[in-house]
């Protein structure tokens, strides 16, 4: 197994607040749980604390923002490991499992809209709220609007998000159709100062875009520098998160849009070459633990990892703790983490009238098991748990028998080994250094 670099204690890990130059200021009482194996049995021991343990994920807004408040200023892993913002995907139900399975993984939200964030002003805790132990996170936001930018952040703030995420690299047309939104955004780095202004006038937090590395036609690896060199001398900007493929917006679905341009990982090393002092974190078709240390070994600040991390969030995300991070094992198997998962879940379902359902909650669950024994059975035991479970126990009750107490029992093994370094070359691809066209490009 591979380890970080350098291994780091909480309390050695220099402040995500200064890394990121700032601006201007268990066991549950039914039975398939009850494993027969001695994991089982420890677990028994804290049976009695489900409803603490439904008080800490989830406390009432008012408590969960003051506590949220103490967060912000903790002292957080280093950004080395990041899961993707995925809509639909890397919601509250997402984001508690993830945090579950990795302590150390900063996560990022689903893209909210700003529009959304300033309609919807009422009603923020539906959008804005979550528990304490999901920091170190991210909040993405998207729009066009300088008014509602400004607006949206301000009404964000008192949620204390660990940083605030500007998307320019959404390619949906429900977004780039949509006038100048997502991907669209690159072809007009003023605004995108603008908006990076707005926003972090508005918020405490850091504040990052995350892009591609060019759109349509205006692909060159020195329209790329243009972008950032605008934006981070025009704006507090100091983090990119770079998804290494180009947006098409030629009306491929968005999907398309993540596989079809190719990967071109040269420009991201690049970056790091030609803006010594920003911080860039690499994003794209990234989906081992190994391979996440090899971008850091090749210098990528952070890595960031989208699909891999909901598909097989175990796989996944199990290793990031460990083989990123250099903590020592936590030795957490899956029945403990689904005896947590079942305390929040019941406390998630029907919070918002009949949403969130159970096959919302459940959903991040269903890659839980992926190639392991009993995953087929699980999962179309799942779909039709979906059509009348009103509850996770009983959810739970019903689909995990599919599964094999040894599957359920057992720790993470040792992550998969052996493939390809995909950056073993990386420094001798990069595309010519940048040489920026200053006064020309400040007034373009
Ligand atoms: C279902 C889905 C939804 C996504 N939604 C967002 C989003 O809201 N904001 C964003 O910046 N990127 C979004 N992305 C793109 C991912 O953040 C990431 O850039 C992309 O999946 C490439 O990383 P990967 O190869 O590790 O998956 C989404 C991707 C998927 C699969």
């Amino acid at each position: 197994m591979k380890l970080a670099t350098s291994s780091y204690s909480y309390s050695s890990v220099t402040p995500i607040h200064s890394v990121f130059l700032h601006k201007n200021r268990r066991k549950l009482s039914f039975n398939i749980f009850q494993g027969t194996s001695s994991s089982t049995t420890a677990s028994n021991s804290t049976s009695t604390s489900s409803s603490t343990q439904t008080h800490q994920l989830l406390s009432t807004p008012a408590a969960m923002v003051s506590s949220l408040r103490t967060h912000r200023h903790a002292h957080y892993p280093p950004p080395w490991f990041s899961v993707a913002p995925m809509m639909e995907w890397t919601d509250n139900h997402y984001r508690t499992l993830a945090r579950l399975i990795s302590k150390n993984a900063w996560l990022y939200t689903e893209m909210l809209a700003a529009e959304t964030i300033v309609y919807q002003k009422d009603n923020l805790d539906r959008f804005l709220e979550y528990s304490p132990e999901q920091h170190p996170i991210v909040l993405q936001i998207g729009g066009n609007n300088l008014e509602n930018l400004a607006k949206a952040t301000e009404l964000a703030e008192p949620y204390k998000y660990d940083e605030i995420n500007f998307n320019c690299g959404c390619p949906s047309p429900r977004v780039a159709g949509h006038g100048c939104f997502g991907a669209r955004l690159m072809l007009d780095p003023k605004f995108v100062a603008e908006a990076m202004s707005v926003i972090a006038a508005h918020t405490d937090a850091p504040v990052s875009v995350k892009c591609r590395i060019g759109v349509d036609d205006h692909d060159s690896y020195n329209e790329l520098c243009d972008f950032i060199y605008k934006v981070s001398s025009q704006s507090p900007t100091r983090h990119f998160i770079i998804h290494s493929r180009k947006a098409l917006l030629n009306g491929i679905s968005p999907a398309e849009n993540r596989s079809i341009p190719p990967l071109k990982y040269e420009y991201f090393y690049g970056l790091l070459r030609d803006f010594p002092d920003l911080r860039f974190t690499i994003n794209g078709g990234i989906n081992t633990v190994d391979e996440v240390n090899a971008a850091r070994r090749a210098g990528a600040h952070g890595v960031m990892v989208g699909r891999a991390a909901f598909q097989k969030p175990w796989h996944t995300l199990g290793h990031v703790d460990t083989a990123i991070y250099g903590a020592p094992s936590s030795g957490v198997t899956r029945r403990q983490i689904l005896e947590k998962f079942q305390v929040y879940g019941d406390s998630a379902v029907g919070k918002y009238g009949r949403k969130p359902t159970v096959r919302d909650v459940a959903r991040p669950l269903l890659g839980l098991f992926h190639s392991e024994p009993g995953n087929g059975v699980w999962k179309r035991k799942a779909d039709a748990a979906f059509l009348h479970c009103t509850t996770m126990k009983s959810f739970f009750e019903e689909t995990l028998v599919a599964i094999p107490d040894h599957v359920l029992d057992s720790p993470i093994g040792e992550p998969s080994s052996g493939g390809e370094d995909p950056f073993a070359n990386i420094h001798t691809l990069l595309p010519p250094a940048y040489e920026s066209r200053e006064q020309e490009l400040l007034y373009a």
